[in-house]
C-alpha cells in the first residue's frame, strides 16, 4: 500500500486539522463539517493527478481548445454517518462520481471493550472496474474499513482502490495495510500514535460523527 501522509509537509491542511481537534473550535458543528470537507477537497485534487486522463476536445468563444479530462470512472463510498462531510468534499471536486452509501457501527460483545463491526445498510452502483475513493474521516482500528471492503466485493471489483481519511491511528494504518490490495493508496491528512482502551485515536479529536451530527 501507498500511504500519503500529507501534514507530513507544510501546507494549508494543517489550519484545518488544528480547527477539527481544537476543543474551543470544533464546538461549532458548521464549522467543524466544512473543515472535514476542505480536507476532503484537497484529497480529492491530490488523489486526482494519478487518476487516467484522455483527450478532450471543445469550442470555446474564439477556437478549438484540445485539453485533456478525467477518463475514470469514479465512485465515491462514505461510511455512514461521519464520512458524509468528507464525501461532499471529495464530490466537490469529482463532481461526476457515482457515490456508495454503508453503514458500520461497533456492536460490543461483551464487557472487555471487544467489538465486532456490523454492516446493516449499502447502496450502491456496480464497482467493476471503477475507481473506488473509500472515505472515512477517521481510521482507528481500521476494523470498519476491512468489513466495509468485504461487504462491497459483491458490488464486483474496482480497478483501483484509494482510501481518503483525516486522522488514522499507527495500528489502523497498519492493520488496514495488511487487509487491503497491495495497489491500494491511502491518503491521510495525519497519522497519531496513540488508540485509547476504547479505540479512540489520541490526541485526535474525539467523536467526528457527534461533532458533525449530534445533538448538544
Ligand atoms: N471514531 C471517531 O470518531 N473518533 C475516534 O477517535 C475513533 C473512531
Amino acid at each position: 500500500m501507498i500511504v500519503h501522509h500529507l501534514a507530513s509537509e507544510n501546507s494549508i491542511i494543517h489550519k484545518f486539522i488544528n480547527e477539527l481537534r481544537d476543543q474551543s473550535i470544533q464546538k461549532d458543528a458548521q464549522r467543524f463539517r466544512r473543515n472535514i470537507e476542505r480536507i476532503g477537497e484537497i484529497l480529492a485534487y491530490e488523489i486526482s493527478k494519478t487518476l487516467d486522463f484522455s483527450a478532450k476536445s471543445l469550442e470555446t468563444p474564439l477556437a478549438t481548445y484540445h485539453g485533456k479530462s478525467i477518463a475514470d470512472a469514479i465512485v465515491i463510498c462514505s461510511v455512514l454517518r461521519a464520512g458524509l462531510p468528507l464525501h461532499n468534499g471529495l464530490l466537490n471536486y469529482f463532481d461526476d462520481a457515482e457515490n456508495t452509501f454503508i453503514s458500520a457501527f461497533r456492536h460490543q460483545t461483551n464487557t472487555e471493550n471487544d467489538f465486532e463491526i456490523v454492516v446493516e445498510y449499502l447502496a450502491s452502483p456496480s464497482l467493476e472496474g471503477k475507481t473506488l475513493i473509500l472515505a472515512d474521516p477517521m481510521l482507528a482500528t481500521g476494523q470498519s474499513m476491512v468489513a466495509v471492503l468485504k461487504a462491497l466485493k459483491a458490488m464486483g471489483k474496482p480497478k483501483k482502490i484509494h482510501i481518503a481519511s483525516v486522522i488514522g491511528a499507527t495500528e489502523g494504518v497498519e492493520f488496514i495495510k495488511k487487509h487491503f490490495p497491495e495497489d491500494t493508496t491511502l491518503w491521510i491528512a495525519a497519522i497519531d500514535e496513540n488508540l485509547n482502551e476504547k479505540g479512540y485515536i489520541v490526541p485526535g479529536l474525539g467523536d467526528a460523527g457527534d461533532l458533525a451530527f449530534g445533538s448538544k
